[in-house]
């Protein structure tokens, strides 16, 4: 799961504790591990470094690279993965205007988004951009839920 010419971009969502950095720089060396070729890295969507764009630039630093894979290593989609997270890489979403929040204005839903800390420098990529689905549905994740219970009976 390596090609010469495709980067992958593990992107997570971003904080200011360290935490969620352990976390994907942890998959990231596992991915390293398994595809010593893999050309692989993980960025952050807002809050921390290094931003999209930022990794971008890392992956393609050789200026040979035809596509990128962009992972969002979220567990479902949301906000972020139908509309931001696009929104930064540039690429077209399906996500209905109608219903972006409008920030900086009251909004009737009842919900306050607290982080706007975006890497907002455009990034620089002519090749294809491929964002796949977040984690999802899945019984290996399942397995995990099981395991935080048992951890406490
Ligand atoms: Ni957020």
């Amino acid at each position: 799961m390596s090609d010469k010419k495709t980067g992958i971009l593990l992107l997570s969502h971003g904080s200011r504790l360290d935490d969620g950095e352990e976390v994907i720089k942890a998959y990231k060396e596992m991915y390293v591990e398994e595809f010593p070729d893999a050309n692989v890295e993980y960025g952050f969507m807002e809050i921390r470094k290094p931003g999209i764009s930022e990794t971008v630039k890392k992956l393609n630093q050789n200026n040979d690279l035809e596509r990128i894979i962009v992972v969002p290593v979220f567990v479902a989609h949301g906000l972020h993965t139908k509309r931001d997270i696009p929104q930064l890489l540039g690429i077209e979403s399906d996500f209905d205007a109608e219903m972006l929040h409008d920030h900086g204005h009251d909004h009737n839903h009842g919900h306050h988004h607290h982080h706007h800390d975006h890497d907002d420098e455009k990034i620089d990529f002519d090749g294809e951009i491929i964002l796949t689905d977040p984690l999802g549905i899945d019984t290996r994740l399942y397995d995990i839920i099981k395991d935080r219970v048992s951890e406490h009976l």
